[in-house]
């Protein structure tokens, strides 16, 4: 499996804040917000990823990420000429993808929650051609929305419905086969312009060939495209880090306990930084002998005998 990041777009939504800079660039409380998609991949145990942003940007997310073998990680960088919809992300990655399945993550969306890493371990064993994830909201009508039977066969999608058929949004996380990139490029423009990815799980729908995982209540999804979005998202990942004590979405944390980096980098790393508390937050964990449980409360070990 695959995973790209979605982080081109205008972001004209956060503007002025991102006229010279890539929204995903921006902080959510204290990490850049690509961290936050990066850390899913990681943690369904994808290892190599492309980086899709703009021709302006590519440089940045390189500086900050280099070629991920800090973290155990293969990641490479294209760019996106024009924000021409999330759908044509297959269409530049198509030589990157070839037979391999793939994940795309849009590089605004925040997921969090206990057990997520178990489901994104089934979703990525289940997965056949396509999969979506439904979250619940309580206004389906501002999302693609996914109706689905008792089996979680799916059973219609629909973009922006003004009488929405469930309560259940497509989040930005979605997985599919090899065949994503030839069936984009039948796609045609939406009226505002777009190649859309609702219109991609169509074309798998009406093969019989798309289904949904659903992420329980326990869980948060957000994206954090507008100010009070991205103000909200901060203000979550601020009162949640401090209760716990542990941090959502430190790259460095998810490597170390995925085995992708030694105690002595991680150290390093935290070393670095130990003016801030990022930093230090590493060193305690590269000082401190804690199990695996001790990282979120699950058990981890199946799973990291599985991506060994
Ligand atoms: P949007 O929030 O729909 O668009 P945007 O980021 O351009 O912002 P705005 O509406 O404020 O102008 O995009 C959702 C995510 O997908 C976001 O992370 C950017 C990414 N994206 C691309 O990278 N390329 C695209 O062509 C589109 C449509 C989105």
């Amino acid at each position: 499996m695959k995973g790209i990041i979605l982080a081109g777009g205008s972001g004209t939504r956060l503007a002025p804040s991102t006229t010279s800079i890539n929204k995903h660039l921006l902080a959510v409380y204290d990490k850049p917000m690509i961290y936050y998609p990066l850390s899913v991949l990681m943690l369904a145990g994808i290892r190599e990823i492309m980086i899709i942003s703009t021709a302006e940007d590519k440089n940045r997310f390189e500086d900050l990420l280099g070629n991920g073998s800090a973290f155990g990680l293969s990641l490479t960088y294209r760019e996106q000429q024009e924000p021409n919809g999330i759908p044509e992300a297959f269409i530049i990655a198509e030589d990157f993808i070839g037979k391999d399945d793939v994940t795309l993550i849009l590089g605004d969306n925040i997921f969090y929650g206990q057990g997520f890493t178990p489901l994104l371990r089934k979703a990525i064993k289940n997965h056949q051609h396509a999969t979506v994830f439904g979250y619940r909201v309580k206004d389906p009508e501002r999302f693609g929305v996914v109706e689905f039977d008792d089996n979680q066969n799916v059973v219609s999608l629909e973009e922006k419905p003004e009488q929405p058929k469930s309560d259940f949004a497509v989040t930005g996380l979605y997985m599919y086969d090899h065949n994503a990139p030839r069936l984009a490029k039948k796609l045609k423009f939406s009226k505002r312009g777009e190649l859309e990815i609702t219109d991609l799980n169509k074309e798998y729908l009406k093969r019989g060939h798309l289904s949904v995982e659903l992420l329980g209540r326990g869980f948060a999804w957000m994206d954090a495209g507008t100010h009070e979005a991205l103000f909200e998202a901060s203000e979550f990942v601020k009162i949640t880090q401090q209760r716990q004590g542990f941090k959502i979405a430190s790259i460095e944390e998810i490597a170390y306990y995925m085995g992708y980096m030694t105690k002595e980098a991680l150290y390093q790393k935290g070393k670095a930084l130990e003016k801030n508390d990022y930093g230090r937050y590493l060193l305690d964990i590269a000082t401190r002998e804690h199990s695996k449980q001790y990282w979120d409360g699950q058990d981890h070990s199946p799973m990291l005998e599985v991506l060994k």
